[in-house]
């Protein structure tokens, strides 16, 4: 295997121009820095819908580059995951060998199980050691995982098992929500039961804190026991294009889109990333605070850091509570932090609970470098409060699932530049990032648009959606010809800066977590009192954002009360995509604003929720309705946690 490490110094200016004016030469230089068992034929191909391919030919195990390589280039025994559970008391470290070791056991059981090259695996777990082995594991073999956020309900989960028709689930016992344990046998026959698609098996994680027992279950297979009996697999040489996993995540209707990642692109923008955008070398800590249900954690609590061999932190904990508002700051003292990712959401949290940083001061956080940001618009407040609590830079950077990472940042790892509170900074390399107006047409600084990339996409983004092309070409292509589209709205300023002001479909943001509120409508609109709703997100002070439900009774059920009302639907949509939704209030309107053609005017009645300025459509049916939502709002006090 060979590999190449020649560093060039450079300003971001020039690494800038070089990936986008030559592209090829860029990625080919990138792609030198991985071991490949074969080095790709080509650098840049087109598939065959005319979307761009990254290093065809090669051949790779992404396993082997997060794992093995290390052990055999002088870090077996250098820390590569430690585990810190102030929510279940225990802390673990594995060293790059013991994670090697686990994971290639691990790897054996799926093969005796029946997994190959290009089997689907589902992960349900909660942040435990196991998740990023599971992961890791799939990898080994070839297979493609796809994992689903633990926080999902079991309907959730069964629409993904549906898609993705895995050959096995690897699940545990329990997650545990500050003191409150989740007993996840009853979500997984759930879901089980629900999909149309049964797995043949699921691997099942005894976790201490909630011993559960699946003896007589012929679903279930004892992780403990399959692992002790295992023998360890080698990687096994997979193509660059080979998928490496299906991550699902909110579009506008309630079909999730599921993601689709390769192993040759993923690894070398994994590699480059960490380098170049988070400046973290090998054998530094690196923690990102999310969870491996969500690309973050797919990307910056697994691949990025390992590949780049540096030591990785997986928490089970939240910024709160787990056991107050210093957890951050002891992990950072305690591990030896040197760069951090986490989401506005928890320094919100923080910062509530310890406006004056008191806890700040109670430890030692010397050895952080950088906090980065990212997950939802960063407002100005929690940025502040954390540039000037913790004195290091403080990076806004901007990606998506789809991205897989950052599109936009503050380059700390070739140059840092400037910090404009407010913006997500300067494009990555490998991203032309422009601000279009309708037309397609690019604007100059200053003016508002829709967000999108000029293509190719540089390595390591979406190929296209799990079976289903047509949609992916919808979706992102199609909008504006030669662009990927984001789904979010923003400008630029005369610097080039960028500020990423939200999205402009129904996507929304809740604690950093991506929903749909299409999606919810759907659910909403089953009730079988309802004539017709809107689901809104708008602004919470602690959330960023939560949703807020709309309705029309049917005129048979205009007598239901408001509170019965919001009772049903709060529970329904807790028991069709989870709490993590956090819909919990609604408020019963006569009429919803429509324009003369029908469409529903969900923007504005966030305008008015929010409590913003706003201009009545032109397009408007009746004008009266938004005094009379904004009325009906307010005998509600929905819209008053407004940041
Ligand atoms: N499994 C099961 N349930 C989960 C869950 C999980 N993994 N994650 C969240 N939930 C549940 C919570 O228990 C809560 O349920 P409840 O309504 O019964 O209390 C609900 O979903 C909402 O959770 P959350 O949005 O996390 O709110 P919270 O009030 O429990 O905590 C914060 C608030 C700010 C502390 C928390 O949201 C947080 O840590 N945010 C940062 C998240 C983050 O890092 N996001 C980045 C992803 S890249
Ligand atoms: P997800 O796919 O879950 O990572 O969510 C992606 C969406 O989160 C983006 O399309 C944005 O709407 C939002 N987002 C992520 N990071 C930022 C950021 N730094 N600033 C503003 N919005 C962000």
């Amino acid at each position: 295997m060979s590999t190449s490490n020649t560093e060039v110094t450079a300003t971001y200016q020039e690494v800038y121009q070089q990936s986008i004016q030559n592209p090829e030469d860029f990625w080919r230089n990138e792609a030198e820095k991985i071991a490949w068992y074969e080095f790709p034929k080509q650098i840049l191909s087109q598939n065959t819908h005319g979307y761009a391919q990254w290093y065809e030919g090669g051949m790779l195990n992404t396993s082997y580059l997060a794992l093995d390589y290390h052990i055999e280039n002088g870090r077996a025994e250098q820390l590569a995951l430690i585990y810190d559970s102030p929510a279940s008391g225990v802390k673990m470290q594995y060293t790059f060998r013991e994670l090697r070791d686990e994971v290639a056991r691990l790897a054996g059981v799926l093969k005796s199980m029946g997994v190959e090259k290009g089997d689907r695996v589902v992960i349900y777990m909660p942040m435990m050691p196991q998740a990023a082995m599971a992961m890791l594991a799939c990898a080994r073999l070839g297979a493609i995982h796809s994992v689903v956020f633990g926080g999902f309900a079991p309907h959730e989960l069964a629409v993904r098992i549906d898609d993705a028709q895995p050959k096995v689930l690897l699940s545990a016992s329990c997650g545990i929500e500050f003191d409150k344990v989740i007993p996840y046998k009853p979500l997984l026959d759930k879901a089980v039961a629900q999909a149309e698609h049964k797995p043949t098996a699921i691997l099942f994680f005894e976790r201490e804190t909630y011993p559960q027992s699946i003896e007589g279950e012929d679903l279930y297979k004892d992780w403990a026991s399959a692992v002790a009996q295992a023998q360890p697999v080698d990687p096994v040489p997979v193509e660059s294009t080979h998928p490496l996993y299906i991550i699902y995540t909110s579009g506008t209707t309630g079909k999730p889109k599921g993601i689709v990642r390769d192993n040759g692109g993923h690894a070398v923008a994994m590699r480059f990333s960490m380098d170049k955008i988070y400046g973290a070398k090998p054998g530094e800590v690196f923690w990102a605070a999310s969870d491996v249900g969500w690309v973050v954690g797919h990307s910056y609590i697994v691949y990025s850091p390992l590949i780049s061999g540096c030591t990785t932190v997986l928490f089970e904990g939240k910024p709160i509570r787990t056991p107050d508002a210093g957890t951050f700051w002891r992990m950072i003292e305690e591990h030896k932090v040197s760069v951090m990712f986490t989401a506005p959401t928890a320094i919100r949290a923080i910062r509530k609970e310890d406006a004056e940083g008191e806890l700040i001061k109670k430890y030692d956080i010397s050895s952080l470098r950088t906090l980065f940001v990212a997950g939802e618009r960063c407002d100005p407040a929690t940025l502040e409060w954390s540039l000037e609590k913790l004195k290091i830079p403080v990076i806004d950077h901007w990606w998506q699932t789809e991205s897989g990472w950052a599109m936009l940042a503050n380059p700390a790892g070739i140059e840092l530049k400037e910090i404009k509170i407010g913006s997500s900074a300067l494009p990555v390399p490998g991203y032309q990032v422009e601000v279009l107006d309708p037309m397609g047409n690019v604007l100059g600084p200053n003016e508002e648009g829709a967000i999108a990339i000029k293509l190719p996409l540089p390595p390591g983004t979406l190929c296209t959606l799990w079976q289903n092309n047509e949609r992916f070409v919808d979706a992102y292509l199609k909008r504006y010809e030669g662009y990927y589209l984001a789904g979010d709205g923003g400008y630029r300023d005369e610097d080039n800066y960028f500020y990423i002001m939200g999205r402009i479909d129904d996507v929304i943001n809740v604690s950093g977590h991506r929903l749909s509120t299409g999606e919810m409508e759907e659910i909403v609109a089953g009730h079988k009192a309802v004539a017709e709703c809107a689901v809104i997100g708008i602004a919470d002070s602690l959330k960023g954002q939560v949703p807020v439900g709309l309705i029309v009774l049917k005129n048979e059920s205009k007598d239901m009360s408001e509170e019965a009302l919001e009772k049903d639907l709060v529970h329904l949509i807790r028991e069709k995509i989870g709490a993590v939704a956090c819909f919990k209030r609604i408020s019963i309107v006569e009429r919803l604003p429509k324009t003369r053609s029908g469409k529903i005017l969900r923007k504005v009645m966030r305008h008015i929720a929010d409590g913003e300025d706003f201009q009545t459509p032109s397009t408007i049916d009746d004008p009266a309705i938004l005094d009379e939502i904004q009325d009906r709002l307010k005998v509600r006090k929905i819209g008053e946690a407004n940041l």
